[in-house]
């Protein structure tokens, strides 16, 4: 595995590279759900690249971006086990310049929901991911569905963008508690990471409703929100795969999305119906 940190040397690396490429873009503090996409990438394509690069202009003023956990040895490591070829690992100061060009999240998409609770979060997140493509021209590029609406965004901007990427959504790795593994995870105390397991037993009561039949929005959404008593919830939000609200579930056109704060920690998790 070859462990670059200048732009210019990942050029060249990319260059030399023949047949498909699979891209994983990460912000480091590596755990198993990184490594359900790094391993699907590597099963699907011919060299596999990933970056760790806990990316500054995703954080808002007062959120975490110092506090973010910081695992490099450990990355390199589970990266060299898993058959990456290129761990890409940049400064700030190289990946960002003065007075560029940027690009910005749709103004629907990109502000509703976790937009709406981290406004500019996703311009971050568009710029960075953006870039890192430019640089590393994947053929095909892997996204967690644990978040839901940045995979959206990134298949619009593929898609408003006319980028030749392929984008392969995949599904959320959860501790055997049904916690969703998250670098965040490691901020909860023992206390706090029993509370924080209500959110995803309330995406479980959802299931279970709407397999019984229950299609109501509000109905359901009141139920999630008797279990999560403990917790402080942000939203939950039944929308479409295009984030429109709905008012009744629409079997495999469903998102159920929870955003929560646990103490200081704040989760966000899932269910695709
Ligand atoms: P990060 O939070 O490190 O996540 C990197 C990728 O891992 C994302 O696509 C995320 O959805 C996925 N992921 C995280 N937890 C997961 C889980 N439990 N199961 C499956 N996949 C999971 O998301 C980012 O970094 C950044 O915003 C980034 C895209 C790298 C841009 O800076």
């Amino acid at each position: 595995m070859r462990i670059i940190r200048e732009i210019e040397e990942l050029k060249t690396a990319r260059e030399a590279l023949e047949g498909s490429v699979g891209f994983v873009p990460t912000m480091g503090a590596l755990h198993q759900g990184h490594l359900s996409l790094i391993r699907k990438a590597k099963s699907e394509n011919d060299h596999l690249i990933v970056s760790v690069f806990v990316n500054p202009t995703q954080f808002l003023p007062g959120e975490d971006l110092e506090a973010y956990p910081r695992r490099e040895e450990a990355d390199c490591r589970i990266c060299e086990v898993a058959g990456v070829d290129i761990l890409f690992m940049p400064e700030i100061s190289s990946v960002y310049r003065e007075d560029e060009v940027t690009l910005k999240a749709p103004a629907y998409l990109g502000y509703i929901l976790e937009g709406n609770r981290r406004p500019g979060h996703f311009d971050g997140v568009v710029r960075v991911v953006m870039k890192l493509f430019g640089l590393t021209r994947p053929t095909s590029a892997y996204f967690g569905k644990k978040d839901a609406q940045q995979l959206r965004i990134i298949e619009k901007m593929v898609e408003d963008l006319f980028l030749p990427v392929r984008i392969v959504p995949v599904d959320t790795v959860r501790e055997e508690d049904g916690l969703a593994l998250s670098s965040r995870n490691v901020y909860l105390g023992e206390e706090e990471r029993r509370r924080a397991l209500s959110i995803a037993r309330s995406l479980k009561r959802a299931s279970r409703l709407v397999m019984a039949g229950e299609l109501e929005s509000e109905t359901i959404k009141a139920q999630m929100h008797e279990i999560m008593k403990e917790i402080e919830v942000e939203y939950v939000e039944i929308v479409d795969r295009d984030f429109r609200p709905l008012q009744r579930v629409e079997i495999h056109n469903t998102i159920i999305l929870v955003a929560a704060r646990v103490g200081k920690t704040r989760l966000i998790d899932n269910l695709w119906l």
